[in-house]
């Protein structure tokens, strides 16, 4: 698209208030006519092509997450496309015509609509070869995936344990666990999500709501000597991993899909067997490691997604209009993948 043949109007999802119940929460998404916004230095205008649902969305809608927005305004943290206008500045101008993987956590319009404007270090510039689909879900999981997995390498684990091990994050995590021959225990709350994982090749799955869960727990994370583990669920179940695992244990805390404050740490675990529990959050992450180790990383990433070593399962494509019936989708069955909305025409 040249700049000139750029419209004045977009459609976009707009959220009008937050609301702690997600239906009534999904039921008020509108799909509205809004300005075209420009960019000033510093800045460039994305034609999106696609935008996926997360939990940190679903999150945000409830105003349950740690950004909070101006509303009325456009959700979505993350997506792809490409740059059709920029600021004057020489790094903004650099990127007019490439594809982009872009994000957002300023008090501004997210991603959900067919332009989104943002600060052009928010982007990743995509290799020629990248599914469009599958950089839309890019910036966010899979860095994150990439910035836990060092830890445990960090750490030299030799086993890892993942709760919610059914999210396409931990799927990443899994797919990097293989290549470095590291042991992963993968925890689910239903019965269908562990016949998934077991079809899909994994070998050590518990059921958290199975009765002898934490016997079991206990028995395979000291067999395995699993020492790191990543938990995006948070309540009793982080305690619960926590005092199943060995001497020097870590737990990194990095969601919190349950709602629930964490709890069941037993204290004499955490006084006399030298254990950690910590959270990780990917922005600080960014900062610490600094532009030239995340561009590598997202290359890195970048490869393995074209070499299909890693990707993102798509449950579903949907128009803007569809906000509803896709969102319902992805909440019915988070672990059956991301829906897109799809914008390029
Ligand atoms: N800290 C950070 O910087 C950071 C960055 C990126 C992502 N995250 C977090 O990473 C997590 C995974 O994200 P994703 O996009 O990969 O997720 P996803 O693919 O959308 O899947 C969500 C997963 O969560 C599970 N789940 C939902 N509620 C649950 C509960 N109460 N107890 C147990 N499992 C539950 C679902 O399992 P069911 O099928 O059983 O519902 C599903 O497997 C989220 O919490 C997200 O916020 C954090």
């Amino acid at each position: 698209m040249k700049k000139n043949s750029i419209p004045e109007k977009m459609q976009a999802i707009v959220l009008p208030a937050y609301n702690q119940n997600i239906i009534r929460a999904l039921l008020s998404l509108k799909v509205e006519e809004k300005d075209i916004p420009k960019p000033k230095n510093g800045q460039v205008l994305i034609q999106m092509s696609a935008a996926p649902c997360n939990p940190s969305d679903i999150a945000f809608m409830q105003g349950g997450y740690n950004i909070v927005k101006t509303l009325a305004c456009v959700p979505g943290f993350e997506g792809s496309g490409i740059v059709v206008d920029t600021g004057n500045d020489k790094v903004s101008k650099n990127l007019l015509g490439k594809k982009v993987s872009c994000f957002t956590q300023d008090d501004r319009d997210g991603t959900w609509a067919e332009f989104f404007l943002t600060e052009t270090n928010n982007c990743i510039i995509l290799k020629d070869e990248i599914d469009m689909d599958q950089a839309a879900c890019l910036a966010i999981n899979p860095i994150t995936a990439f910035g836990l997995f060092e830890i445990a390498l960090q750490r030299e684990s030799q086993a890892i344990i993942q709760n919610g091990a059914g999210s396409q994050l931990c799927r990443f995590i899994s797919a990097l666990a293989k290549k470095h021959k590291i042991k992963v225990i993968n925890l689910v709350r239903k019965k269908e999500v562990l016949n998934q994982l077991k079809k899909e090749g994994e070998e050590f799955v518990l059921l958290s709501t199975d009765e002898n869960f934490t016997e079991n727990l206990s028995d395979l994370a000291n067999q395995l000597n699993a020492t790191t583990a990543f938990d995006a669920v948070g309540g009793e179940t982080t305690g619960l991993i926590f005092n199943a695992m060995p001497k020097d244990s870590e737990v990194i805390v990095y969601g919190g899909l349950s709602g629930k404050s964490i709890s069941e740490v037993n204290v004499m675990e955490l006084i006399f067997k030298d254990k950690i529990l910590s959270g990780f959050n990917l922005n600080e992450w960014i900062e610490e490691i600094g532009t030239a180790r995340f561009n590598e990383i997202s290359n890195e990433l970048q490869e393995m997604i074209i070499k299909n070593e890693i990707s993102t399962k798509i449950a579903g494509k949907f128009k803007l209009e569809e906000v509803i019936k896709g969102i319902r989708k992805y909440i019915g069955n988070m672990s059956g993948g991301k829906i897109l909305f799809i914008t390029k025409k």
